[in-house]
């Protein structure tokens, strides 16, 4: 008697845009999911057309960086209606890296409150958002952001884990904002940390002192390694670069969680005498280094538990 084999369809998958392939795939690997790419073509006006895989799992977990967001943002919308019409129960999103946070209020009369608008869409949409190191500096919880079930993931672990040869070093935050995630990856790495105080005069025009550097110690930081969340057009790693090696720093490193990099600042941070420029792979870039999928993962099981 021949049997038919019997085929097991997953219960949750990831689904990713080809943007994101390589953080999904370590992902869906980490998690043990199987996972499928969502298909993108764009119209002649510009209109994107999306094809999820289908008939899509009960549990789906949609994988796409927010990064260069307007059309990115729009096209996660798409997917995630397209999901819940191909017979997806609860969609997650996992955007390593969430846009628009930094706008988190009227600083001058006429503006919108970007972070708020952003997330209340994604949180309509979607059943779950997932995110690491939201750039969170009024609102206390991603929850205040973005309506529903939020999570915002510290990225500290994985990067302390990364300087665990860096005995000796002192981080350095670039500015207050700074002090909550340098303060966290100092304590996990066990190293001394300071923050500096900037002053944003334009995009590309920051200063930056440091007015608390243990002096005393001074012979204790010869090398510096600079944290800080986004890496845009490298000025504010450039302007504490400057301030850490006018100050006696031998060498000066730096490490960001979302490696935006717009052209011209990998070149900034090199002109200011910045070493070596690391990143976590939420945005694909050359400085990537540090995976953060695995700390997703985990996060992940806990929901299916
Ligand atoms: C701002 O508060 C952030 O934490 C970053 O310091 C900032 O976004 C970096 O931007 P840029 O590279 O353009 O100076």
């Amino acid at each position: 008697m021949s049997r038919r084999p019997v085929r097991i369809r997953p219960v949750a998958m990831v689904h990713y845009f080809p943007d994101a392939r390589s953080f999904a795939l370590g992902l869906a690997r980490a998690a043990g999911l199987a996972s499928a790419p969502v298909r993108v073509h764009i119209f002649p006006d510009g209109e994107s057309l999306l094809h999820v895989r289908a008939p899509a799992p009960p549990r789906a977990v949609l994988v796409r960086s927010l990064h260069d967001p307007n059309a990115r943002i729009v096209e996660t919308l798409l997917a995630a209606d397209a999901l819940r019409r191909a017979g997806a129960r609860r969609v997650t999103l996992v955007a390593p890296y969430l846009p628009y946070m930094r706008q988190d209020d009227v600083f001058a009369a006429g503006e919108p409150v970007s972070q708020r608008v952003i997330g209340s869409l994604l949180g309509e949409r979607f059943d779950r958002v997932i995110t690491i190191e939201p750039h969170l500096h009024r609102a206390r919880r991603l929850g205040d952001v973005v309506p529903g079930r939020a999570r915002a993931i510290s990225a500290a672990p994985a990067v302390a884990a990364h300087l665990e040869d860096a005995r000796g070093c002192l981080l350095a935050g670039p500015d207050e904002e700074s002090a909550r995630w340098t303060r966290a990856i100092a304590r996990a790495a066990g190293l001394p940390w300071v923050v500096g105080r900037k002053t944003r005069t334009s995009d590309h025009s920051v200063r930056i002192d440091f007015p608390d550097l243990p002096g005393a110690a001074r012979r204790a930081w010869r090398r510096a390694v600079i944290v800080d969340d986004i890496a845009s057009s490298g000025a504010t790693l450039a302007a504490a670069a400057r301030a850490l090696r006018k100050a006696g720093a031998a060498t000066v490193d730096a490490i960001v969680v979302h490696a935006i990099f717009a052209p011209g600042a990998l070149g900034r941070c090199r002109a200011a005498g910045i070493r070596r420029v690391l990143s976590t792979d939420t945005i694909p870039h050359a400085t990537n280094a540090i995976p953060v999928a695995p700390l997703v993962a985990r996060v992940l099981a806990g929901d299916a538990a």
